[in-house]
């Protein structure tokens, strides 16, 4: 099963991962807190949270605001609980994107950063942020984009050689995974960080059934 490759994959990564990926990281997730607007008092779920470094991020900003992360990976999991054992709002979950361990509407805000590309299932992913969502809430998922070269290259090449990664999408592809979902969307766009990460993120909320007239 290809989590269980994600799994083992990052735990042999996660200590190396902040150094190794330093400016992807601090440029992808900077960009998405920019972008998402949480509120501080937003309950905050971060699915594929690494180790913890978006959580770190909002909480220099908002050092109360209530977090939880979850991942497959343990080891990214232990590096994100240390980074962020101060704060007695923030807690870490080892669990996968596709069952969350949370009931119904329970969170204000989700966000995801660079993970969807590794979804066995995308739909039950998105499915489950769905569920955990409350009325009204929203969804952010930045996530690579095959819309441009670069990203089609890395998509050919790791589906041969990386057995844990899954496949990444164009833009109206990705749209379409979430408009399948029953996903309104709000904001969306493609953005470059430096010459060879190419991504798109968008802004979701539950489309609200309307009423046909009888
Ligand atoms: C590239 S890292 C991104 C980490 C973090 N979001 C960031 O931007 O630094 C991808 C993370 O997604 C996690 N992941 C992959 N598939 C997952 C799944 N099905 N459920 C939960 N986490 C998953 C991996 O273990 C890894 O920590």
């Amino acid at each position: 099963m290809m989590e269980a490759k994600v799994r083992e994959q990052y735990n042999q990564m996660a200590a190396l991962y902040d150094r190794r990926w330093s400016h992807y990281i601090s440029n992808t997730l900077s960009f998405l807190k920019d972008w998402a607007k949480i509120s501080p008092t937003d309950a905050v779920l971060d699915i594929g949270c690494g180790t913890g470094e978006f959580e770190r991020l909002l909480l220099v900003e908002h050092p109360t605001q209530q977090i939880v992360g979850v991942d497959i990976s343990e080891k990214m999991l232990e590096i994100a609980q240390q980074k962020c054992h101060p704060y007695p709002n923030v807690s870490f979950q080892k669990a996968s994107a596709s069952a969350l361990p949370f009931a119904d509407g329970s969170f204000d805000v989700i966000v995801s950063a660079s993970a969807l590309h590794y979804f066995d299932d995308p739909i039950a992913a998105l499915t489950e942020m769905k569920r955990v969502l409350k009325p009204g809430g929203e969804i952010v998922i930045l996530d690579w984009c095959k819309d441009y070269l670069l990203c089609r290259i890395y998509d050919i090449v790791l589906k041969l050689i990386d057995p844990a990664y899954k496949q990444c999408y164009t833009q109206a592809e990705f749209h379409s995974l979430l408009l399948n979902t029953g996903f309104e969307i709000h904001r969306a766009r493609k953005v470059r960080f430096g010459l060879a990460w190419e991504l798109a993120i968008l802004s979701v909320t539950e489309r609200i059934a309307t009423a046909s007239p009888s």
